[in-house]
């Protein structure tokens, strides 16, 4: 009987990049397809980043890169190369104790079933770095990026308002 040939092909078309997640390196053989939200749930193992809609239309995938937030489900893994990504399991303290957004999530009852609650912490975090939380419509505008099926809207403001709030008194 003849012989067929069982050897496969090495993949082709990978890109090799590097780039740091919540402070750790990371380098990987990358497709150039594949979104950096994929890469950080199915490769990395970080679920804390929701997919939603896969369509950069909830928010639910919300990342920083280099500080900036942007939807990892429309970023392309590999664009991210020598930049830091920071995702919410990179927003606690090491030791476990809450970032003041996150706290202030739970003392406003910021969430209901929690599914968009890592994309909002994480926009949250952006929208008061950028200073865009001095009234509730400032932050309603800024979040409207954002969507919560469970309707959180009142608390998520709060939220943020008060860690706004927080961050004016001790400027005092
Ligand atoms: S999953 Fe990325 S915006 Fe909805
Ligand atoms: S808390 Fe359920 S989707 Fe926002």
């Amino acid at each position: 009987m003849e012989k067929t040939s069982t050897t496969t092909r090495p993949p082709t078309g990978l890109v090799e990049t590097a780039f740091t997640v919540n402070g750790e390196e990371v380098c990987l053989a990358l497709d150039p397809r594949e979104s950096l939200l994929d890469v950080l749930r199915e490769r990395l193992v970080l679920t804390g980043t929701k997919k939603g809609c896969d369509q950069g239309q909830c928010g639910a995938c919300t990342v920083h890169i280099d500080g900036r937030r942007v939807v990892s489900c429309l970023t392309p893994a590999v664009q991210v190369a020598g930049q830091d990504v920071t995702t919410i399991e990179g927003v606690a303290a090491p030791d476990g104790t809450l970032h003041p957004l996150q706290q202030a999530f739970v003392d406003c009852d910021a969430l209901q079933c929690g599914y968009c609650t890592p994309g909002q912490v994480m926009s949250g975090l952006a929208c008061l770095a950028e200073g865009h939380a001095e009234t509730d419509g400032a932050i309603r505008e800024y979040m409207s990026g954002n969507l919560c099926r469970c309707g959180a809207y009142v608390g998520i403001t709060a939220a943020i308002r008060q860690v706004a709030d927080q961050a004016a008194q001790s400027e005092v």
